[in-house]
C-alpha cells in the first residue's frame, strides 16, 4: 500500500469528526436536552427506593403508588427530553450526509476529469445510496452512543446519591468490561474492513464475470474463473470467521459490566443491609444496574460492535476510494496496476503460444516478435491465419497461454486497463461510430482536443470531405447513413488523436480506396510512435520498414526485398495481391 493511500485511510473519519467540531451549538443544545432526557434514569432506583420504604413497606400503598406515579412523571419529561435531543441528533445526521455526498461526487467528477474517461455515473449513483445507508448508521450510531451515556450516566450519579456503597461493586466492573471492549474495537475494525474489502472483491470479479459470460463460456474459461471467484469467496468466508470471533468479546464485555455488578451487589446485600441499607436501597440499586446499566451496555455493544463499526471502516473506504488521489499514473498497489514505462513504445513478444479456449491447436504458436520503438511494423497472412489474434495480443487485450507480452517493458496482464487504453490505440476492421457529433466520435479517446488539433487531423488523413459533408465538428453522426469507408475514416481520426504512443491498425484501412489508404498510412507513419499495420494489401507491406509474415507453421520477418527472397507464402501473397 503506498503512503497516501496509509494517510487517506482514515480520511472518513476526519470528515465525522471536522463535521462534528464544526456543529458547536447544536452539540451543547444536544448535551442540554440530554440531561432532561436522562431523568428517569436518574430518578427510577430512587423513586423506587422511596415506594418499597416509605410506601408499601411501611404499610402505606397509597404512598407507594404515589411515588410510582412520580417515577411516571419522570418518564413522561424524560420523553420530551427524549424528542428534543432526536431533532438535535438530526440536526447533526442531515448536514452530515450533504458533506459526504459533495465529498463522493466532488471526488468521482474530478477523477473522471482528471482521468479523460466519463464520469462513472453508476458508480455515483451506488456512492449516493451508500451514503443513504451510512447516514442511517450515523444516527443510529450517535443515539446509541448519546443514549448509553445518559442511561449509564444516569444511573450511576442515582447510585451515587441512593447508595454510596454500591457504587464500589458496580464502577469497576463497568469500567472494566468498557475497557475490554474498547480494546477490541481496534482488532475488529481491522476485520471488518478485511471483510468489507473482500466483499467487494467478491462483488468486482463476479461483476466482471457477469459481463463477459459469453466469451468465458466460448473460451472455455470456466475452469479459471471458478477458480478466480472461489478463492474471493473462501478469503470472505475466512474474514467474516475472523470477525465473528472478535465479536465474541462484546459478550465479555457485557458480562463484566453488565453482570458482574449483579452478582456482586446480590452477594453483598446482607452486608449492606447490616451497614444499614434499606430494603428499597437495595431494590433501587439492583433497579438501577438492570434496568440502566446492563441494557444500555449491552445496546452500546451490540450497536457499536456492529453498526457502528461498519459505519467507520465503510466510511473510510467510501471517501478513500472517491475522494483520494484521482487516478494519475496507476498506483503500484493496485491489482494489474502498472503502468508501461513512461515514453517506451516497445513491444516484446516472448515464446508467445495463444489458443481459444479448449481449441486443439494454437492459433499462435511460440512467437518471439520485437517491435522497437518508432518502428512501423506490417503483419500479412492467410485469412484465419490469427492476424487479429495477434494483434489482441499485442494490444493487452489476449492474455497469452505461455510465453510474455511486454508492452513497455512491462507484463500486458499487469498494466491497469485505464494505461492500456492510454498506451495504445486499436482500430479493428469493423469501425465502431456512435451517435453523436462528429467532435465526439473524433475525440472519443481523447477529451478535450481543440477544434485547431482536430481539424488537422482531418485535412492530414483526406477526411475533410466527409466532415464538411456531415455538418463540421458539430455535425452528427449517423452510423447508418454512412458507408463502411466513411466510418473507418472517422475512426483512423479518432486513433490519430488519442494520446497513445502504440497505433495498431488491424485491416482498418480496409474499405479505403487505395490512393485513401496510402494518404493514411503515410499520415500514421509520421506520427510520433510505433505503428503497425495488419495490411490486406501490398501496398501496405511495400510501405511499412518491417513485414511480419504470420503462417500456420512458422513465421517468418524482414524486409519486403528479403521476404520477396525467403519466404514462399509472402510470394504467394503478393502474386495473390498482385
Ligand atoms: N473469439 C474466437 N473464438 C474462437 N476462435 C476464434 C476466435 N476469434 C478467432 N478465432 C479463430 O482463430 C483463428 C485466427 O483468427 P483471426 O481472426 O486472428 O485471423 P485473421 O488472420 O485476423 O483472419 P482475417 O484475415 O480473416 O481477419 C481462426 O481460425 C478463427 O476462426
Ligand atoms: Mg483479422
Amino acid at each position: 500500500m503506498t503512503a497516501p493511500a496509509v494517510a487517506r485511510r482514515h480520511e472518513g473519519r476526519r470528515l465525522l469528526a471536522r463535521s462534528l467540531s464544526g456543529r458547536r451549538r447544536v452539540v451543547a443544545a444536544l448535551l442540554a436536552w440530554s440531561t432532561v432526557q436522562a431523568l428517569p434514569a436518574f430518578l427510577s432506583g430512587r423513586l423506587l427506593a422511596q415506594a418499597v420504604d416509605d410506601g408499601f413497606l411501611a404499610g402505606r400503598a397509597g404512598t407507594g403508588f404515589a411515588w410510582l406515579g412520580a417515577l411516571g412523571v419522570a418518564v413522561v419529561v424524560g420523553a420530551w427530553g427524549t424528542r428534543e435531543t432526536y431533532l438535535r441528533l438530526a440536526s447533526l445526521v442531515e448536514p452530515f450526509r450533504d458533506e459526504l455526498v459533495e465529498v463522493v461526487v466532488t471526488g468521482a467528477l474530478r477523477r473522471a476529469a482528471v482521468s479523460g474517461r466519463p464520469a462513472d455515473s453508476g458508480g455515483v449513483a451506488r456512492l449516493t445510496q451508500h451514503v443513504e445507508i451510512l447516514r442511517e448508521a450515523y444516527a443510529g450510531v450517535l443515539m446509541t452512543v448519546q443514549g448509553f451515556a445518559i442511561t449509564a450516566g444516569g444511573a450511576v450519579l442515582g447510585l451515587f446519591g441512593l447508595l454510596p456503597a454500591a457504587l464500589v461493586l458496580v464502577l469497576p466492573p463497568l469500567v472494566a468490561g468498557l475497557a475490554v471492549f474498547a480494546a477490541a474495537l481496534r482488532p475488529m475494525a481491522a476485520r471488518q474492513r478485511a471483510s468489507i474489502l473482500a466483499d467487494e472483491a467478491i462483488s468486482e470479479s463476479a461483476s466482471a464475470v457477469a459481463d463477459g459470460l459469453r466469451d468465458v463460456v466460448a473460451c472455455g474459461g470456466e475452469g479459471a474463473v471458478e477458480s478466480t471467484v472461489g478463492r474471493h469467496v473462501d478469503a470472505q468466508a475466512g474474514a467474516t470467521v475472523a470477525l465473528a470471533r472478535t465479536t465474541a468479546v462484546g459478550t465479555g464485555a457485557v458480562a463484566v459490566g453488565g453482570w458482574l455488578p449483579v452478582i456482586l451487589l446480590l452477594a453483598a446485600g446482607p452486608s449492606l443491609v447490616r451497614d444499614g441499607a434499606t430494603t428499597g436501597e437495595l431494590i433501587g440499586a439492583l433497579t438501577y444496574v438492570l434496568y440502566g446499566i446492563h441494557p444500555a451496555l449491552q445496546t452500546l455493544v451490540r450497536q457499536l460492535g456492529g453498526a457502528g463499526l461498519w459505519l467507520f471502516v465503510t466510511l473510510d473506504r467510501v471517501v478513500e476510494a472517491t475522494a483520494g488521489d484521482p487516478p494519475g499514473p496507476a498506483p503500484s498497489d493496485a491489482p494489474g496496476g502498472r503502468a508501461p514505462s513512461p515514453g517506451s513504445a516497445d513491444l516484446l513478444l516472448d515464446d508467445v503460444t495463444f489458443r481459444y479456449g479448449a481449441s486443439p491447436d494454437p492459433v499462435i504458436r511460440h512467437l518471439d516478435l520485437e517491435v522497437q520503438e518508432g518502428e512501423h511494423l506490417a503483419i500479412v497472412g492467410p485469412s484465419g491465419v490469427g492476424k487479429s489474434t495477434l494483434a489482441g495480443l499485442m494490444a493487452g487485450l489476449l492474455v497469452p497461454e505461455s510465453g510474455e507480452v511486454l508492452l513497455g517493458g512491462v507484463k500486458a496482464a499487469e498494466v491497469a486497463p485505464e494505461e492500456l487504453a492510454r498506451w495504445r490505440a486499436l482500430i479493428p476492421q469493423e469501425a465502431y461510430v456512435f451517435p453523436g457529433t462528429v467532435r465526439e466520435n473524433v475525440t472519443y479517446l481523447r477529451d478535450g482536443a481543440s477544434d485547431d488539433e482536430i481539424d488537422a487531423v482531418v485535412d492530414l488523413l483526406g477526411a475533410r470531405p466527409l466532415v464538411d459533408g456531415l455538418g463540421g465538428l458539430d455535425g452528427g453522426v449517423d452510423g447508418g447513413a454512412l458507408s463502411a469507408g466513411e466510418r473507418q475514416l472517422l475512426t483512423l481520426v479518432r486513433a490519430y488523436l488519442s494520446p497513445a504512443p502504440v497505433v495498431v491498425l488491424d485491416e482498418a484501412t480496409c474499405h479505403l480506396d487505395p490512393a485513401a489508404e496510402a494518404r493514411v498510412e503515410l499520415a500514421f507513419a509520421r506520427r510520433p510512435g510505433t505503428l503497425i499495420v495488419i495490411a490486406h494489401r501490398i501496398s501496405s507491406a511495400l510501405r511499412a520498414r518491417r513485414v511480419l509474415v504470420l503462417d500456420g507453421a512458422g513465421t517468418a520477418a524482414g524486409t519486403h526485398d528479403e521476404l520477396l527472397d525467403g519466404s514462399v507464402l509472402y510470394r504467394d501473397l503478393v502474386g495473390h495481391w498482385g
